[in-house]
């Protein structure tokens, strides 16, 4: 209600001193808070699939069917292979209504590249409180699973739970990354834990580590809760994303702690309503939207909101990215209550991202950014550019708004630097972001814009 006035009062004045155009352009992004307060991220929550107490169904009369991997024959001692051991009782789990996958704490299980998939009878757990260890040699990798370590699909109404560890024993697979060494090929590896294709899915309390490539990937899927997920692989581990997803609908990740080589989250193409509360972030490349748009593709995010976040000695804070030449678009992002420290590119919004060993053109299409909200976001950075809005000449971003952001330099001045952006902010902005300006008609001449961008972000 406080920021509705202070919008309103916002609006009051610039109605007074920017001639209409700009009037509109207010009334718009009034329209766009409201829209950015009020989404909500649907997940279902049967109560049949509410995470369980380990002991609620060991017990006898639970009324589950425990299927334990050592009863099929896995050895649990780290050098034994397991996967047949997994596979047959997986086999026995997905076709048993109400049934537990177990993995007993204590052990090591050594499983190779493996799909689990569905659908399953109702009411599976998969219950990880032991380690799963992926072989460390890629030359032995099976090719026909390239990209994929433990993948799960077709999952209804599934709970992962436990206080397990999924470890990729990914450093051999580092070492070998063209990101390590140019004169490695670049090639994909694969990622420890994928859900494909899945609904009504919750994870609860693992610990995913090491991997190979990205560390969980989110893919196709929709309805998904991710709570109390820890994720950690060195801060020098390449393309090691934390979460990762993809294709995806009303997700949230709540509760979550991560620290690794690449993005802490990232989040790209076809995926809307996503969720995320109190993450911790670093080492890390921070947390993604993008990247979006590569080789020309069309790459479509929208409401996605992230509320109570920590990043330590990041090397990006909160960050959009998309290649020249992309389409589609970003719209309807929401960053709150945000401690940035030692953050390298706290705000970032780069259109001119280029993760190839070939330079990238510029090009008249790009992915359009709009409706982004940063608000109550503070902190240090390791930038002198905290605030970097880098958008496409052509295809500009459009309704950026700040509010409360306060981000101080280590050493010194810190500044805001925009290419073709526009917005406006309210409240405390350091450092002031003038170079956001608020108008939407080019024809406004230059005392115009400097009025307008007075009143927008110093006054205020
Ligand atoms: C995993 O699969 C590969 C390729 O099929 C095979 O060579 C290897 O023996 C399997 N087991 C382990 C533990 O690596
Ligand atoms: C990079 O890889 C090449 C070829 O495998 C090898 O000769 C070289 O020592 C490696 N460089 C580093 C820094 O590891
Ligand atoms: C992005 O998602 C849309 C569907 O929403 C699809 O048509 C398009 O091909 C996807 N782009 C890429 C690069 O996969
Ligand atoms: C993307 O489009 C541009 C402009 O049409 C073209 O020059 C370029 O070759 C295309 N790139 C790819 C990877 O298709
Ligand atoms: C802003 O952030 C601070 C500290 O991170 C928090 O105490 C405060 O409640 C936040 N304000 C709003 C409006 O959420
Ligand atoms: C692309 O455009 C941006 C913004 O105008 C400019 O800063 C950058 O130098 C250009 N890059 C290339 C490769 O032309």
């Amino acid at each position: 209600m406080m920021d509705k006035l202070f919008i309103l009062s916002l609006l009051g004045l610039l109605l007074v001193t920017a001639y209409g155009a700009a009037g509109k352009m207010v009334y718009t992004d009034l329209d766009i808070l409201d829209e950015l307060e009020n989404f909500d991220v649907l997940v279902d929550d049967d109560d049949d699939t509410k995470l369980l107490d380990w002991p609620s169904f060991t017990s006898r009369h639970s009324g589950k069917n425990l299927v334990n991997v050592d009863t099929f024959g896995a050895a649990g001692d780290g050098v034994s292979d397991d996967t047949q051991a997994f596979v047959s009782a997986w086999s026995k789990a997905c076709s048993t209504s109400k049934s537990v996958f177990l993995v007993p704490e204590g052990r090591r299980y050594l499983v190779n590249a493996t799909k689990f998939n569905g659908p399953c009878e109702q009411k599976l757990i998969i219950q990880i409180d032991g380690t799963i260890v992926a072989p460390d040699e890629p030359s032995n990798w099976d090719s026909k699973f390239q990209r994929i370590w433990l993948e799960f699909s077709k999952l209804k109404g599934v709970v992962f739970q436990g206080k397990g560890v999924i470890d990729g024993s990914g450093s051999k697979w580092w070492a070998a990354s063209c990101k390590k060494n140019k004169s490695n090929p670049c090639k994909s590896a694969p990622t420890a834990l994928t859900i494909e294709s899945s609904s009504g899915v919750k994870v609860s309390g693992l610990t995913i580590q090491n991997s190979q490539q990205m560390n969980f990937i989110i893919a196709r899927s929709d309805s998904v809760r991710v709570s109390k997920v820890m994720v950690s692989s060195p801060g020098d581990s390449p393309n090691t994303d934390g979460i990762h997803i993809t294709g995806s609908t009303n997700v949230i990740l709540q509760d979550c702690k991560i620290g690794t080589g690449d993005d802490c989250v990232s989040i790209v193409n076809a995926s809307s309503n996503i969720k995320m509360k109190n993450i911790y972030c670093g080492p890390g490349h921070g947390i993604s939207i993008g990247s979006l748009g590569k080789d020309n593709t069309t790459g479509i995010v929208t409401q996605v909101v992230l509320d109570t976040a920590l990043l330590r000695e990041t090397t990006n804070g909160l960050r959009i990215k998309t290649y020249q030449g992309g389409s589609g678009y970003v719209q309807g992002i929401r960053f709150t209550n945000v401690e940035m420290q030692d953050v390298a590119n706290p705000i970032l919004i780069d259109q001119f991202y280029c993760d190839s060993p070939t330079t990238c053109q510029n090009q008249t299409s790009a992915v359009k950014i709009s409706q982004i909200m940063y608000r109550n976001i503070t902190g240090t950075t390791k930038s002198a550019k905290a605030i970097k809005f880098a958008c496409s000449d052509t295809v500009p971003c459009s309704h950026i708004v700040l509010n409360n952001v306060n981000l101080e330099g280590n050493d010194g001045q810190v500044e805001a630097y925009c290419n073709s952006a526009e917005g406006f902010g309210y409240g405390v902005i350091h450092p002031s972001a003038d170079c956001l300006y608020s108008h939407d008609d080019k024809g406004l001449d230059q005392t115009h814009k400097s009025e307008e961008a007075e009143t927008g972000h110093d006054e205020l």
